[in-house]
């Protein structure tokens, strides 16, 4: 189906995308695992397809576009922007080999030397490490800021501020940014916003609608929701994203496997109903966790503790599968719950099925962060404390999540008693 005709949001991730193999009547595309396509015999279209004149050129190369990563694009473009832009301008989508080569793609098309960027200065690791370590290398100024709070992007505006990056909910520890104060920020400055969604999907968020200019989802999350296949989106105007096809896709190579494609479309048939259990478990497994003694302090937005609920409520439609929590025992606690766990791994990423548990200890993830200053420190550790359990909130029963936490909360383990003092020779021997 190409066009979204009005259709609702359920119907749009059946079908967006994908029509019915019109020589077998195959219900699902068929996987195009090719690298190569035959090319249009010499004239206008031929020289179409090799200098990707549009979004839509023949097929010549993979790295370029195959039906299925097309296929993946439209739906994630019927999901995310089925109306377009409020000006009417259409929106498209480039998918990625993973999240940060969606992330690459986007800074690297429309950054150069002398430009200056605002991003969050809480994001995914990955993100936070590419933009803090690795832009400064090409020139580029950074400023990282807590966008949660608009003046701090306002103060930080420069002649040359290109671009304003957020991520929110934000990995790890979810804090919310106001994306529509934030693109009236960036606009009014002549800069442009770029929201990672991932932790909400376009099931709970749609940042185009609050004016962002760019949505940046990392697929191998909720989107492709099984945790069997990396990828990576950008969507925004449709010029943009051909310049990032140009630019990126042809020149660094960052394109998805039309296998991990096929995938994320299958995953998304069940977003809609994933995204709401996902949020309806982990709802009950805050209020659990908020109310047991050996729990610190737990940080989800839809809890009224959460300090930007308010804000959340009115920006997402849902408040998504990702809490955390520190607990009182710090991390001999984190060890022993992690050796505990049964329905729970010990693992990373999140928007599995399977429900997974990772600890961030505050003086590896924050305190060792060289681009951080000392203020953003303090201000970091204000949500994390000594550390915190990350917990993505799977799709299993509900009763039996919170009861494998209870039963991972009592007792101890001899792991749980000696971890601490492990990790501080670790730490001491890698100097
Ligand atoms: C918010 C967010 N963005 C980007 C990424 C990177 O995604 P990927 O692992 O697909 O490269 C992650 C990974 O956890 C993430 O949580």
């Amino acid at each position: 189906m190409r066009s979204s005709d009005n259709l609702e949001f359920e119907t749009l991730a059946v079908h967006a995308g994908e029509e019915a193999d019109p020589e077998t009547g195959a219900l699902r595309l068929p996987l195009h695992m090719a690298t190569t396509f035959k090319l249009p015999k010499f004239g206008g279209k031929l020289m179409s397809a090799l200098l990707l004149e549009t979004s839509r050129a023949p097929y010549a190369y993979t790295r370029w576009s195959n039906p299925t990563l097309r296929a993946l694009e439209d739906r994630l473009t019927a999901l995310e922007a089925p109306r377009g832009l409020a000006d009417g301008t259409k929106v498209s989508a480039v998918v990625t080999a993973s999240g940060m080569a969606a992330v690459s793609a986007l800074v690297f098309t429309f950054l150069s030397q002398g430009d200056h960027i605002i991003v969050s200065e809480v994001c995914y690791a990955g993100s936070v490490e590419l933009f803090g370590l690795h832009l400064p290398r090409f020139g580029i100024e950074v400023s990282l800021v807590d966008t949660s709070d608009p003046q701090q992007v306002r103060n930080a505006l420069q002649p040359n501020t290109r671009l304003v990056y957020v991520e929110t909910p934000a990995n790890p520890i979810l804090r919310i940014s106001d994306i529509a104060s934030l693109a009236g920020i960036a606009h009014a400055a002549g800069a442009r916003l770029a929201v990672d969604s991932t932790w909400a999907s376009p099931a709970l968020q749609t940042p185009f609608t609050l004016g962002a200019d760019f949505v940046i989802h990392s697929l191998t999350k909720y989107m492709n929701g099984h945790g069997d296949s990396l990828g990576g989106a950008v969507l925004g105007r449709e010029n943009d994203m051909l310049k990032i096809r140009r630019d990126m896709l042809v020149h660094l190579g960052g394109a998805m496997s039309p296998f991990n494609a096929w995938l994320i479309l299958r995953g998304l048939v069940t977003l809609p109903m994933r995204m709401k259990q996902h949020g309806d478990s982990a709802i009950k497994v805050a209020e659990y966790l908020e109310s047991h003694p050996k729990v610190k302090r737990v940080f989800y937005p839809g809890l009224a503790s959460h300090p930007h609920h308010e804000l959340a409520s009115r920006q997402m439609s849902g408040f998504g599968g990702m809490l955390t929590f520190q607990l009182k025992g710090g991390l001999g606690a984190a060890i022993n719950m992690s050796e505990k766990i049964k329905i729970f791994s010990y693992a990373t990423s999140l928007g599995h099925a399977h429900s997974l548990l990772f600890y961030y200890p505050a003086d590896l993830y924050v305190d060792a962060a060289s681009y951080l200053t000392k203020t953003q420190k303090h201000s970091i550790r204000e949500w994390m404390g000594d550390g915190i359990i990350r917990a993505s909130i799977g799709l299993e029963n509900t009763d039996d999540l919170i009861s494998d936490l209870d039963q991972s909360l009592r007792g101890n383990t001899l792991r749980g008693a000696v971890g601490p003092l492990v990790y501080k020779i670790l730490k001491r021997k890698q100097g």
